[in-house]
């Protein structure tokens, strides 16, 4: 079959290399894509949050199946419209993709579906959100409604911090996204992700990561779309996987059918762990990025099936056939990010690693200049390896991170120390 995925970074570039594996897939297509997946497959360039322009180049490429890897497109509706346009889609509709628009619709689901979650208020105006966080004190966190690319939550350790990300929000901070605030209890514990895939009612899970977010080592620093992650994530017993299903994650999705908003595709699950019990910490309507990038390189070709099982509502058949392996990736980014970075410096030593199920090289943000490949992005590249233990996937990783040369690029030594 001929496939097109969208999107552009190292969680498509492993989308689109766990694919490639399957003999189902004939031909494949990214769009926009990048350096490293031009290797593997066409790269195409056009809007991807504009249904007609994907409508189109779709029905013009004969593409049997679309995936939607980035929350954008999904937000802008265009899974609904390739779907009426009579395309097989991975990715959720935009009133289901709300589970991670909007932080207000996710706490409403989880109420209706009795979900373990913090307690929290909705606030469309500052004075009573104040009044709220008065009320209840610090630590608390605030959060901006909408879609802020990560930066709409301030976990606030005292009230004065509390009062100014209200004042913040509602002064316009954040865009649309902050005309509406949710204000959470703070949540102790150990995070984690596990993610499943869902065909509208069976749910699967596919596997748990946990991810770092600081750009320095010891978790120090600013936040940043994540500077490395492994799979599986040990505080994520099968036993607390079990309860996170059964107790947070399947009754949500019941409530979404229940609405007539069944929700079909990847949800990635931010849990909270303490003391044995899981509690969400929110939803994303898409694949982490770079937890992505671990969880393809331990499932492989098998992805494609599940992904189509997932779209034609067939995952009650389906099962992941698991290896009992670990993989680690190592974000290289540019030197100032998640600040001010430039792109164009050159990296050299990436043809002479070796590109097989142990070892990738994923790229994030990368682009060829006069045969050279060049960053091109912030998070450039996500070194990706895979072994019996975690311990061995990170001296893989490593590894091929010490043989990579760009001196314009850093990365964090310390990825999975919690872990190890
Ligand atoms: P979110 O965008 O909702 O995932 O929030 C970003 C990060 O803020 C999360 O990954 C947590 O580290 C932290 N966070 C969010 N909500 C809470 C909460 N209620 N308690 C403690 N930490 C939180
Ligand atoms: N790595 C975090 C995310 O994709 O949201």
């Amino acid at each position: 079959m001929n496939i097109l995925i969208l999107g552009g970074g190292g969680r498509e570039h492993a989308l689109a290399w766990a694919v490639m594996q399957n003999p189902k897939c004939d031909k494949l297509i990214v769009a926009p894509g990048n350096a490293g997946i031009a290797k593997i497959a066409t790269c195409a360039a056009f809007d991807i949050e504009d249904s007609a322009a994907v409508i189109e180049f779709a029905q013009n490429e004969s593409v049997d199946f679309v995936i939607i890897g980035p929350e954008a497109p999904l937000a802008a509706g265009v899974s609904d419209d390739l779907i009426n346009a009579g395309f097989l889609v991975f990715g959720p509709s935009k009133e289901a993709a709300q589970l991670e628009a909007s932080k207000a619709f996710t706490k409403e689901i989880c109420d209706a579906a009795n979900a373990a979650t913090a307690g929290y208020g909705h606030f469309t105006d500052a004075e009573s959100a104040k009044a709220y966080i008065l009320k209840n004190g610090a630590p608390i966190v605030v959060k901006a409604d909408g879609l802020a690319a990560g930066k709409g939550v301030v976990v606030a350790m005292d009230l004065d911090e509390a009062l100014a990300a209200v004042d913040d929000m509602f002064g316009g901070a954040f865009g649309g996204a902050g005309a509406e605030v949710v204000i959470e209890e703070f949540m102790e514990g150990e995070e984690a992700s596990f993610f499943v895939l869902c065909d509208g009612i069976n749910v699967l899970p596919i596997g748990t990561a946990q991810d770092h977010k600081r750009v320095g080592e010891g978790d120090t620093g600013p936040n940043t779309g994540g500077m490395g992650a492994y799979s599986p994530a040990p505080v994520l017993t099968e036993a607390i996987a079990e309860r996170a299903l059964d107790e947070i994650v399947k009754p949500c999705m019941a409530e979404m059918a229940r609405r007539g908003t069944p929700y079909q595709g990847v949800l990635y699950a931010g849990l909270m762990i303490k003391d044995g019990a899981p509690r969400l910490v929110e939803y994303n309507a898409r694949f982490g990025d770079p937890e992505c990038q671990v969880l393809m390189m331990r499932l492989g070709g098998q992805i494609l099936d599940l992904l189509l099982a997932t779209a034609e509502e067939s995952l009650a058949d389906a099962q992941v056939n698991w290896a009992n392996d670990h993989a680690m990736t190592v974000v290289m980014a540019a030197n100032g990010y998640p600040s001010a970075y430039e792109n164009g410096s050159v990296i050299n030593g990436l043809d002479a690693l070796s590109d097989d199920s142990f070892n990738v090289v994923f790229h994030a943000g990368t682009a060829k200049k006069d045969g050279q490949t060049i960053a091109a992005g912030g998070r450039v590249l996500n070194v990706t390896s895979r072994g019996e233990s975690l311990a061995d996937a990170h001296q893989r990783a490593y590894a091929a991170v010490d043989s990579i040369e760009w001196p314009e690029g850093f990365f964090r030594r310390d990825i999975g120390w919690r872990a190890l």
